[in-house]
């Protein structure tokens, strides 16, 4: 009798590979990172690692975001939500552009670096060159005790859970709610939220879990267009303001995972340039999560619907119109619009892995690809 144990595929505990567990793993993590965090009546967000004060936080003046791949894209949402939620400007960066720009960076700027691993080169040595320059650091890592945990003056972890697979899905998502909460935080010891905002804000964070679990639980379609969708070279990814942010980061899946030429665009963008390559058949994923710009959006969708492009748009459980405008329609549930991100990538996640499965493709450790990258 022989024991064929295989720890690869035990650690997988039954999935075929580490990307497709660790989206499943989201509302789980969701709820750990919020977890002690957010109180339980909604009345406000607690970080026992920041502790801060009026005085903490009127003294910012400008906050810099400070990020690589994935994690840079959870700092577009994130500047969003800061900027909206708590009325402080933030600009973001990537980690490797940061440093010779000559940054105008100074005590009164509050720097703010996200990794999952805490170790990407570049992240640390922006991180040091935002210290050197008199900012006040924040990190918000995966990895406790990572050197960019070690490095930063504050951290604020997220409970993710170890992430195997390169592509980077549960920690994204956790990183958004950090961003959340952070600019939930601010804005309520600022006082540019009122606390009925602030709770309302509180219960919609809690009901990300279940609503998480809700879209993972209606793939079917997602698979099919996968397969339908997946031999093609060139996707593109439309939408405005966070839906912007996260087609962002549903076109990296898309590249990083199937090798599928993806691009994103700001709806709004196209007439300047891209729709020159809209034609027959190109797949355009477009996005339409957002109200206030829903209608702005639509328009958009007609003009490439009007260059015969096939439409798979994403939008909120309710929406009676959008089907109408597209061939396509995936739908996730309704919850604050600032919050929307965290639900709305996980279909394009599904997305990109069924398309890298339906290509063959290597889907945890991608062509050329590392998952924590230590050198420039
Ligand atoms: C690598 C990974 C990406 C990741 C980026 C930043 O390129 O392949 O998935 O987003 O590094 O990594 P970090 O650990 O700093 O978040």
């Amino acid at each position: 009798f022989e024991v064929n144990w295989d720890a690869e595929a035990a650690e997988k505990g039954g999935y075929e590979h580490f990307m497709i567990k660790e989206i499943y793993e989201q509302p789980k993590a969701v709820r750990e990172t919020m977890t002690s965090r957010v109180a339980k009546d909604n009345s406000g967000i607690t970080f026992e690692e920041l502790n801060w004060t009026k005085d903490d936080v009127s003294p910012i003046k400008k906050i810099a975001i400070i990020a690589c791949g994935t994690a840079y894209h959870a700092g577009i949402v994130g500047k969003y939500l800061i900027e909206n939620l708590s009325r402080i400007p933030v600009e973001v960066d990537v980690a490797s552009e940061f440093r010779y720009r000559s940054p105008l960076i100074d005590e009164q700027t509050l720097a703010i670096v996200i990794s999952q691993s805490g170790e990407t080169l570049d992240t640390l040595a922006a991180l040091k060159e935002a210290k050197k320059l008199g900012a006040r650091t924040l990190a918000v890592t995966n990895v406790v005790g990572s050197s960019i945990a070690r490095d930063s003056d504050q951290v604020i972890y997220t409970w993710a859970g170890p992430e195997i697979a390169v592509a980077s899905t549960k920690a994204y998502t956790t990183q958004l709610v950090v961003m959340a909460m952070l600019a939930i935080y601010m804005g309520a010891i600022k006082g540019t939220l009122t606390t009925d905002k602030v709770q309302a804000l509180c219960q919609a964070l809690r009901e990300l879990p279940a609503q998480a679990y809700e879209v993972l639980e209606d793939v079917e379609p997602i698979k099919t267009f996968a397969q339908q969708y997946g031999f093609n070279e060139d996707v593109f990814f439309i939408g405005r303001s966070l839906d912007y942010a996260v087609a962002l980061e549903g076109s990296l899946k898309l590249k990083e995972i199937s090798y599928i030429h993806a691009e994103a665009y700001a709806a709004g963008e196209l007439k300047h340039g891209t729709l020159a390559l809209i034609i027959e058949g190109v797949p355009v994923i477009a996005l339409a999560t957002q109200q206030d710009v829903y209608e702005k959006t639509l328009s958009n969708i007609k003009e490439v619907k009007a260059r015969d492009a096939v439409v798979i748009g994403l939008g909120l459980k309710g929406d009676q119109q959008l089907e109408k405008y597209v061939d396509h329609t995936i739908f996730i549930p309704a919850t604050n619009k600032f919050l929307t991100p965290i639900l709305s990538v996980i279909p394009l996640q599904l997305l990109a892995y069924y398309a890298a499965v339906t290509r063959g493709c290597d889907v945890d450790k991608p062509r050329n690809l590392a998952k924590s990258v230590t050198v420039e």
